[in-house]
């Protein structure tokens, strides 16, 4: 458990860098797996969820080492693994381990990933389409047992554009036989960097809007990848920066991938602006209240969601944010109502009315992106507000966020 404290009330200002993007290296560390060598991933963020995958790689075989800032995979000798342990339970990531260890055309067993505090978190999507790829998969009490020698390509339409299905499908194709087309294919980001990432191993995958043709190949290659800012993470800062009134440049991240964000925070009454590889804000107080709904990329990102409520919560009127991604992800509203703030939560939509402020108070965070929220509440609050982080969630996705939030004059410790 760890305790973040923070002093609110001060403006942030200056420059920071933010650190390599979590969603993006997880899918590279399955994907290492499908290569009987090395492969190296730069700028690969110091973060929890990237050592529980470490610690599951070695469960079947894989070794990992760090070079500063990089992470070397060898995955010469990968073994049919199982994959249990609580670090599967913590990581959604883990489940990525079924589309790449299929692909090297193993049997394994891997624990179900489960749910968590935003959502049921199913993995339907990921069975059936590697059913499809005829790898033949069992879920026996709690443990998905299955086996890919008759791996082939297949054609799959997603239900849903699910990025993690997307991503298990891929690691699956690389390497089987035949052609594999996703038709309604998730379209974030980390999409595209896992194809670019895999294409320079060797692979033959080529990505036109939501459709991702795949076409097997023998084997791939020693390559190394350098991974971009993490685009949430950005987002993180931003919003902070806008809630306090401040002036930031955020850099090391891709403008295109945030604009969605962009777009609310200039309607908020933000001014911002974009050069090679950075974006910078600045905002005047009040900030005007702004609706959203949740949306697959290019919409407005869920994981900005929590961090957008306790925003509102300072802009002046009544902004309405309706979560379509996930079913129960408004676990910030309740924290922030213990601050002074005024939501109200009918479905999948919660009401911010705005103008009132935010006081300090002890408050809990129950998820990742949750926790993050409540401490950018704390920056925008009057007085002292400590987040209490029972799961230490916020540390599985920033390397620091107290000592980045300091670079930019917050008052913030980590305890
Ligand atoms: C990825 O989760 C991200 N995690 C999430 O970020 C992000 O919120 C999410 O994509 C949406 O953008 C990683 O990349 C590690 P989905 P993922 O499959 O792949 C339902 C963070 O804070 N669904 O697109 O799990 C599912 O329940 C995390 O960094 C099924 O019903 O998301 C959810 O409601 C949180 N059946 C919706 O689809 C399935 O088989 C979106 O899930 C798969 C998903």
């Amino acid at each position: 458990m760890s305790f973040i404290e923070v002093i609110g009330g001060r403006p942030l200002s200056g420059e920071i860098k933010v650190q390599g993007s979590k969603n993006a290296a997880l899918p590279l560390l399955a994907a290492a797996v499908l290569h009987r060598g090395e492969s190296r991933i730069k700028n690969c963020p110091g973060i929890r969820d990237i050592g529980n995958m470490e610690v599951l790689l070695g469960q079947f075989g894989c070794r990992t080492r760090r070079e500063e800032r990089t992470l070397i995979i060898d995955a010469s000798d990968v073994a049919d693994g199982i994959v249990t342990g609580a670090e599967v339970k913590r990581t959604r990531a883990s489940v990525l381990f079924m589309g790449a260890l299929s692909g090297r055309g193993r049997h394994a067993a891997i624990a179900y990933p489960g749910g968590c505090s935003i959502g049921e978190r199913k993995i339907d999507f990921h069975i059936d389409a590697l059913r499809k790829m005829r790898v033949n998969v069992e879920e026996k009490d709690g443990t998905l047992c299955f086996d890919a020698k008759e791996l082939c390509g297949s054609d799959i339409v997603l239900k849903f554009p699910s990025v993690g299905a997307t991503e298990n499908i891929i690691l699956a194709a690389v390497l089987a036989r035949g052609t594999t087309r996703i038709q309604n294919a998730a379209t974030e980001p980390e999409i595209g960097i896992l194809c670019e990432f895999l294409n320079g191993a060797g692979a033959r995958i080529s990505c036109r809007g939501n459709s991702i043709t795949i076409e097997g190949v023998k084997e791939l290659r020693d390559t190394e990848y350098v991974l971009p800012g993490d685009r949430i993470v950005a987002g993180t800062y931003l919003t902070a920066a806008a809630g306090t009134g401040g002036k930031v440049r955020v850099a090391g991240v891709r403008k295109e991938e945030l604009n969605s964000l962009i777009a609310v925070l200039r309607e908020a009454g933000c001014e911002i602006g974009a050069d090679a590889g950075s974006v910078t804000l600045a905002a005047k107080l009040p900030l005007r209240a702004v609706s959203l709904a949740t949306a697959p990329y290019p919409g407005f990102p869920t994981d900005m969601q929590s961090l957008m409520m306790a925003l509102m919560c300072g802009a002046s009127g009544e902004s309405r944010i309706t979560e379509t991604i996930f079913e129960n992800r408004f676990h910030t509203a309740g924290e922030l109502a213990r601050m002074g703030a005024e939501i109200r939560v009918e479905g999948n939509t919660a009401s911010i009315t705005g103008g009132g402020g935010l006081t300090g108070a002890e408050v809990t965070a129950g998820d990742l992106r949750d926790g993050a929220a409540l401490v950018t509440a704390g920056l925008f609050a009057k007085g002292r507000t400590t987040v209490r982080d029972p799961e230490d969630y916020i540390r599985r996705g920033y390397e620091d966020i107290t000592g980045d939030l300091r670079k930019l004059g917050a008052c913030v410790r980590e305890y």
